[in-house]
């Protein structure tokens, strides 16, 4: 099945990858994990995705997200994520050459959910290594980074 046009500017995200990250918050412990994200294609104008996470000693389940990549015209970017912990993320966004950029317009928790007010996500794919960061502002505390990682593609 041919990738739909709309998505060749993100067609370097395709595949199964997985790596090692770091977290950190001031209301936190810095933490690390390892991780595999899968970006997938059906044909149509917007790549799946699924992401989870496992302590790399315990090998317990961490954090999970999936959703929706939506691709416009243009390089312009239209992102729907939900997390286990009671949120849904809805971002816009763009990709420059090998680096894709989203920011979010909507933040939904549900009631027990903490509160989480913006999230920035920037990824950057070159030689088969999907580098990332991500940066919050939740719990009172203004934007700052909350993860860092670094993926390579296993698939
Ligand atoms: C690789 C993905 C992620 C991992 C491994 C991860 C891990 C963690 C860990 C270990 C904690 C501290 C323990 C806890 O409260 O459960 C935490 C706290 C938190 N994380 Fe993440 N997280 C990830 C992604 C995210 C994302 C994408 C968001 C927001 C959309 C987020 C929002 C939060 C919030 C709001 C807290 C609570 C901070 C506090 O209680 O002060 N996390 N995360």
């Amino acid at each position: 099945m041919n990738l739909h046009p709309y998505c060749e500017p993100i067609a370097m995200l395709l595949g199964t990858w997985r790596g090692e990250g770091r977290g950190f918050y001031p209301t936190i412990s810095d933490f690390t994990y390892t991780e595999e994200v899968v970006f997938g294609h059906v044909g149509k104008p917007f790549l799946t995705y699924s992401q989870r996470t496992w302590d790399p000693a315990t090998e317990a389940p961490m954090h999970a997200e999936t959703g929706f990549w939506r691709c416009a015209e243009q390089g312009t970017l239209e992102v729907l994520l939900v997390h286990p912990f009671g949120l849904a993320e809805v971002s816009t966004g763009r990709v420059e050459g090998e680096t894709v950029s989203v920011s979010t317009i909507a933040t939904v928790p549900v009631p027990s959910a903490k509160v989480v007010s913006e999230v920035t996500r920037t990824l950057t794919v070159g030689s088969g290594v999907l580098t990332y960061e991500i940066s919050m502002a939740a719990v009172g505390e203004p934007l700052q980074a909350h993860l860092e990682g670094r993926l390579e593609k296993i698939g």
